[in-house]
């Protein structure tokens, strides 16, 4: 079966067999293929949106696609509750609950994938993360098919990280997705180009934050729809307070964010820009020109392997200029499963 339709970078990757998981009684059929599959030492893919993966290659085994659908909104006297099925489309969920008058997820307006894809990468943006809201995952376990429920602390949330991508990788399919939101709303508008609304006014509401990041996002970030792209490729890099001195002693207006634990957290983009990398162009893949941290699918035809020539072009330009490292936030797959950047370069 063709990935193509189901990777945001468009990539036209292959997978040996496709399963759509669409509703929860097909669980024994699912177990029972994925029993086969691996007594045939094929591997396993959990497949959400695809909007946060880069297929390098065929896929030589059973990719399992998500899209188990439903939405259940409770509240108790002081918070509303949400528990969301995997599938669901993340921002089509933000516009419902604003619509509703459920408020919080605002600041995660048009960030493209599916809700089961929130708590893996512990999606974030202008000032919030879906940890701040998580009450607890549900997931099934492809090593014995056991179903399982974490809590907000079990998950191991951090920058871009849960424990999803640690000791669960390749092991967790998650179902649905607990959230609890408060009634006593409060805005989040400190991050930089949301400061233009005052948080401390009475008068900023939750549609005016959700409009703006919206407003913000379409200029900034390419419609994967219109252009392949997977969001931010690489994750900000947390370096010491002390490298980061360094670095500001020769660029005194590096964008630079304090962390907990004396660390520092670099602006990737900012860092690909100052290379002058902005239009930089390997085969069909490109830096996008409005934010050089996204990279592009220009012309609808690069191959993977534009995008990891580009990508590791990228890492060493920044490497040589500043002595970052930086890390790729997408997924790397490869016929046998999640790979990553080194492995996959000529
Ligand atoms: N910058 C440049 N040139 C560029 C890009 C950025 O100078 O080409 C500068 C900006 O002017 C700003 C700083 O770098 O001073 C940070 O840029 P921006 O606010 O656009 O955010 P970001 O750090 O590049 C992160 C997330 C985004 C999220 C935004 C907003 C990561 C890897 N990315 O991007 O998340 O939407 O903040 O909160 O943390 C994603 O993960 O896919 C994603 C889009």
């Amino acid at each position: 079966s063709s990935l193509k339709a189901f990777n945001s970078f468009s990539i036209n990757a292959k997978a040996e067999l496709l399963f759509r998981f669409q509703n929860l009684s097909q669980q024994p059929e699912l177990l029972a293929l994925i029993k086969k599959t691996k007594a045939q030492n094929k591997p396993i893919l959990v497949l959400g949106g695809g909007s946060n993966t880069l297929f390098c290659s065929d896929f030589d085994g059973l990719v399992i696609k998500v899209e188990l659908m439903g939405v259940d909104i409770t509240q108790d006297q002081d918070n509303h509750l949400l528990t969301v099925a995997a599938g669901e489309n993340w921002h089509q969920l933000v516009e419902k609950t604003i619509e509703q008058g459920v408020y919080g997820l605002e600041n995660l307006a048009l960030i493209p994938g599916i809700v089961g894809a929130a708590p893996v990468q512990n999606i974030g943006a202008y000032g919030v993360e879906f940890k701040d809201m998580c009450s607890s995952v549900d997931y099934i376990d492809l090593e014995d098919g056991t179903s399982h429920t974490l809590s907000n602390e079990d998950c191991l949330f951090a920058y871009r990280d849960s424990t999803f991508k640690g000791k669960l990788k390749d092991r967790a399919l998650i179902t649905s997705v607990s959230m609890k939101l408060p009634k006593q709303w409060q805005a989040h508008c400190r991050y930089g180009l949301l400061q233009g609304l005052d948080e401390t006014e009475s008068t900023v509401s939750a549609q005016q934050i959700f409009d703006s990041v919206c407003t913000i996002r379409s200029e900034k970030l390419p419609d994967p729809n219109v252009i392949g792209n997977a969001g931010s490729f690489f994750k900000n890099p947390i370096v010491s307070e002390q490298f980061c001195q360094q670095l500001l002693s020769h660029h005194p207006d590096m964008p630079h964010y304090p962390q907990e634990g004396q660390m520092e957290k670099l602006a990737a983009g900012w860092l690909i820009d100052q290379c002058g990398l902005k239009g930089k162009k390997v085969g069909g893949a490109a830096v996008h020109m409005q934010q050089a941290l996204v990279l592009i699918n220009d012309n609808g035809k690069a191959t993977a392997q534009d995008v990891i020539d580009l990508a590791w072009f990228v890492r060493e330009q920044v490497l040589l200029k500043f002595a970052v490292l930086l890390e790729h936030e997408v997924r790397f797959i490869d016929q046998d499963g999640e790979t990553n950047l080194q492995k996959v370069v000529n």
